[in-house]
């Protein structure tokens, strides 16, 4: 009995079939009802009861050895067959259609390049943060009403444990962990509880600035947001700051660029103005230094921010924001050239 189980063991390893009828015929042979291995369990009633164990345990060895080779070649051969029949191996391969970037992805990369370029590092930090490091380090008052549940999307359960809703978070984590001098470049992804329009979206991107360092002035802001504007929107790009207002940075300013579809002589899209808002700067409060570890007598800095839709926007003329996030590819091949 021994003997016949171990030569149908040594049969097993040594299965093979070239097609499923093959492998059927094997089960048949092997596991049906008047299979050899049924044939086996049914000998198995004349086993003297001192051996019961030892070959009992051997026949259910062996029968699970079968039926697991079995099924294993009845798989390979099945997948083999359904790729033969469906695969035409004389056709060519070209042309092979190609992706392409996100317009947001391209934009992105051509401002952080423009940035690189003056010495600014990339810095990422996470989309899911504490209070902390979006709001109280960036100074905003426990009652700003930045922080009301029209804008930011709390954590259920965890009123501590929000999505960021600009990327000065990962300027507060920079800072936390590295003195002056700093420059950072932070692009990321941010979310607002906004309803969902042609204007708006709950979620969006940002890339933000920071600059630290000793003697850090509004002139350097100045000087490097022009250049930034004329490297990104061409040679002859003008730039215009308007007072404003962020918890953040003392003073605030936002930045227009002249228009660059009519030049600056006003047309609709620029609302007949011939300027077009594009971000958001400041000389960083002292408050947020000192929040942050950095010694406010010592240094100074100023920080930008600019929502890279909007960029995108100026570059591409795309008049609705769903649009990129959408994933229509008739929308997303049109910038297959801008690679
Ligand atoms: N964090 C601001 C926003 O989300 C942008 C900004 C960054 C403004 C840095 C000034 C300085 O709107």
């Amino acid at each position: 009995m021994l003997d016949k189980i171990q030569q149908i063991k040594a049969e097993m390893e040594q299965l093979h079939a070239q097609t499923l009828e093959d492998a059927e015929a094997l089960r048949i042979k092997y596991l049906s009802k008047k299979g050899l291995i049924p044939q086996l369990m049914e000998d198995f009633r004349s086993v003297p009861a001192e051996m019961k164990k030892e070959v009992g345990i051997k026949i259910n060895e062996l029968k699970t050895l079968a039926q697991e080779r079995i099924n294993a070649l009845k798989e390979s051969l099945a997948t083999q067959e359904t790729a033969g029949a469906n695969i035409d191996l004389t056709r060519t391969p070209y042309p092979i259609s190609l992706g392409s970037r996100h317009p947001i992805t391209i934009v992105k990369n051509e401002i952080v390049d423009i940035f690189s370029r003056l010495g600014f590092t990339l810095a990422e930090g996470p989309e899911v943060e504490d209070d902390w490091h979006v709001y109280s380090s960036m100074n905003f008052a426990d009652d700003h009403p930045a922080r009301d549940m029209q804008d930011t999307f709390f954590v259920e359960s965890h009123p501590d444990i929000i999505l960021r809703s600009h990327t000065s978070s990962v300027q507060a984590r920079v800072m936390e962990r590295q003195q002056p001098p700093i420059r950072v470049i932070c692009p990321g992804r941010v979310y607002r509880n906004e309803a969902i329009s042609a204007r708006a979206h709950c979620f969006f991107h940002q890339v933000e600035g920071l600059y630290v360092d000793k003697n850090v002035s509004f002139t350097d802001l100045k000087q490097v947001l022009l250049l930034f504007a004329q490297e990104m929107f061409g040679p002859d790009t003008k730039i215009r700051l308007r007072p404003s207002y962020f918890p953040f940075t003392e003073p605030s300013a936002e930045m227009d660029i002249s228009c660059h579809l009519c030049g600056g002589k006003g047309c609709s899209f620029c609302k007949h103005t011939g300027w077009v808002e594009i971000l958001g700067c400041g000389m960083v409060d002292p408050a947020v230094l000192e929040a942050n570890g950095i010694d406010s007598k010592v240094y100074s800095g100023y920080a930008f921010g600019m929502g890279i839709e909007r960029i995108t926007n100026l570059k591409y003329q795309v008049k609705d924001l769903r649009m990129f996030s959408e994933n229509d590819l008739r929308f997303l091949d049109e910038f297959k050239a801008a690679n």
